[in-house]
């Protein structure tokens, strides 16, 4: 295709404000999917994205559309709309940038009964670094409680244009949606490239297939790619043969090849995306280019979670599932781990609590496993008073010693509300060990807060912490900025003198108290009497800094039953057996296998 015919864009919005659907609008508009095909969310392939309404892995379509033409009304020539999606979510900020760079523009839409999020911005400001040209469009205008115009001149505000600017769509009915693709045609600029140059495309997204390996999705900048040769890796040097080359329309559909501006798929055989990563790039084997794209970055895991079988039995399986869910996630890594208290297991590292979550339910879901998630952590630097250094991705393995200085991953948050819950956030930042930035009013009664926070001090429970303050207005959007150093204690829980390991967290000093006293409270709780007096200790090195005690009990369940019924003391014995099934043993206490789950589980 001649480059000046294609345009490519993207779709970024807040969560939940109409990307998916409006994706679909286009799709039916410009006939690449009939009628009775169609279905909600057709891009969306992962059942558990189609769940729960989010889209995990970016993909691209080719539309062709023959804007209206001038005065006369006749259509105009045919164009080929490559459209990327991308994912919405904050722990895939980096798909979603390598996205961005394969577009030249982006329509941001903003859900016109809610206004500004604070996903809209951070996408928005991701596409301005990339030079994209910015189609404002408000979506939803079917809905009584549409505000359009008050939300127009919000963006145009915010972009600096004009509220006329501002298209008005409703993907749901799909009002508008053929002026909006008639807009991206006109002031989207065409891909620019060299079409003598070396090859060279950028991965913006790759994907394991079950049947045919993973499938490579590129953006050609200069050059072109044709079937059957061969080609390289430029950040490993890889080679392989393209047994099969594209363009997905959404199904895929073979080509002789890619040329200057053009989007679409690779197939080498290679069975791992770790082969194929995003943000590389591809050149040919011979004749190839010297210079890679820019901005290619190893993904790199902020959070970790121990995760361990509920049934000691299933680790096998555990090991298995995560094999192949590293198939299709370059950026899930993990390695084994054992722990006193929980067993075998993995330490799982994760680029955000999103990806967490998703990992665990996929592991529970496709996979059947039942698991213990270990509270998350980040990672942290400690440096040794003999300047040693330790990367420490598990609380129990926080070097004992003398530590000259701890630091930990900090990040920027954008936060936007209503105004009427300023004090409520900047009360939860504070208590969160947040630093202020700024804050602007995005209008009389929308504003903008920027804080660095610990992003230890994220991943429990902020979120959840940020929607009850504000009956869910608030909305959250972070990117790591570097590390600090902090004053960070590691605190362990001791049962009977015996750590567990599972308990120990990293926290701020000024913290460690309050973490103490209530695991400590939690467990005395949750641990039933034994035939000894049990202490729960929290302590932080050897200082103990809260206690609990669990009295002892004389464990004689048949006293009661002398001359009773005898199936009476039958039916304790069974219970009492069934109950010991479900026990662990940390060092000689017997912890029912509820109590890790009920300390862990966060609140
Ligand atoms: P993610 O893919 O999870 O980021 O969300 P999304 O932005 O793709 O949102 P999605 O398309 O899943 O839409 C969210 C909800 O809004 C769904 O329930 C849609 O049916 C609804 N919706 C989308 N567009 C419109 C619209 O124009 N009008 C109305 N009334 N509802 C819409």
């Amino acid at each position: 295709t001649d480059p000046a015919l294609i345009r490519n864009f993207c779709i970024i919005a807040h969560i939940d404000h109409g990307k998916s659907t409006l994706a679909d609008r286009m799709l039916q508009l410009t006939g690449v999917v009939e009628q009775r095909q169609m279905r909600a969310q057709y891009l969306d392939r992962m059942d558990i994205e189609r769940e729960r309404g989010i889209t995990i892995k970016s993909q691209a379509v080719r539309l062709p559309w023959a804007p209206t033409g001038g005065e006369d009304g006749t259509p105009g020539a045919t164009h080929v709309l490559n459209m990327i999606d991308t994912p919405g979510h904050v722990d895939f900020t980096y798909e979603v940038s390598r996205s961005l760079a394969a577009c030249e523009a982006c329509v941001l839409l903003v859900d016109a009964a809610q206004g500004i999020e604070a996903q809209t911005l951070a996408n928005l400001y991701l596409a301005m670094e990339h030079d994209l040209t910015i189609i404002p469009v408000l979506n939803k205008i079917d809905l009584p409680a549409a505000q359009p115009e008050k939300f127009a001149a919000e963006l145009a505000h915010l972009i600096g244009c004009e509220p006329s600017d501002v298209l008005k769509v409703s993907a749901k009915t799909g009002e508008g949606v053929g002026e909006l693709l008639d807009k991206v045609v006109e002031v989207t600029p065409p891909p620019v490239g060299d079409k003598d140059a070396p090859a060279r495309a950028m991965i913006f997204d790759s994907v394991y297939d079950a049947y045919r390996g993973v499938v490579t999705y590129v953006k050609v900048v200069d050059g072109h790619l044709g079937k059957r040769e061969r080609i390289r890796m430029m950040s490993t040097g890889a080679a392989h043969e393209l047994l099969e080359i594209g363009v997905s329309s959404p199904e895929m559909k073979p080509a002789d090849g890619l040329g200057v501006g053009e989007v679409g798929y690779l197939i080498t055989g290679v069975k791992d995306v770790r082969q194929s990563k995003v943000g590389d790039t591809v050149t040919l084997l011979n004749k190839g280019a010297e210079e890679p794209l820019g901005g290619y970055k190893d993904p790199k895991p902020m959070v970790f979670s121990g995760l361990y079988p509920l049934d000691g039995s299933d680790y096998p399986e555990l090991r298995d599932a995560l094999d192949k869910l590293q198939l299709n996630d370059a950026a899930l890594v993990y390695e084994p781990e054992t722990s006193a208290a929980l067993g075998f297991g993995f330490r799982v590292g994760f680029l955000g609590l999103l990806h967490l979550d998703v990992i665990r339910e996929r592991l529970e879901r496709e996979f059947g496993l039942d698991l213990i998630a270990t509270a998350p952590n980040v990672i942290y630097r400690v440096i040794m008073e003999d300047g040693t250094e330790h990367t420490v991705t598990n609380p129990s393995e926080f070097p004992t010693g003398k530590i000259a200085e701890v630091f930990e991953p900090v990040v920027r948050a954008t936060l936007l509300a209503p105004s009427e819950f300023i004090g409520a956030i900047m009360e939860l930042c504070q208590s969160r060990r947040g630093t202020l930035l700024g804050m602007d009013y995005l209008s009389e009664d929308r504003v903008e807060l920027r804080y660095t926070l610990p992003l230890a001090e994220i991943v429990f429970d902020f979120f959840d912490a940020l929607k009850s303050k504000t009956r869910g207005y608030a909305s959250l959007d972070y990117e790591p900025t570097g590390e600090q150093s902090a004053d960070l204690v590691k605190v362990d829980i001791l049962l009977h003198g015996d750590k567990v390991d599972a308990f120990s967290a990293i926290t701020h000093k000024e913290k460690a108290y309050a973490y103490g006293v209530r695991l400590v409270g939690k467990l005395r709780e949750l641990i039933p009497r034994q035939n000894f007096e049990v202490p729960i200790q929290a302590a932080i090195g050897s200082r103990v800094i809260a206690r609990e005690t669990v009295r002892a009990i004389r464990k004689d369940v048949l006293a009661k039953c002398y001359g009773g019924d005898i199936s009476r003391k039958r039916k304790l014995l069974e219970k009492q057996k069934e109950g010991k099934k479900r026990m662990k043993m940390v060092g000689n206490v017997e912890v029912p296998q509820e109590a890790f789950i009920a300390v862990l589980s966060s609140d």
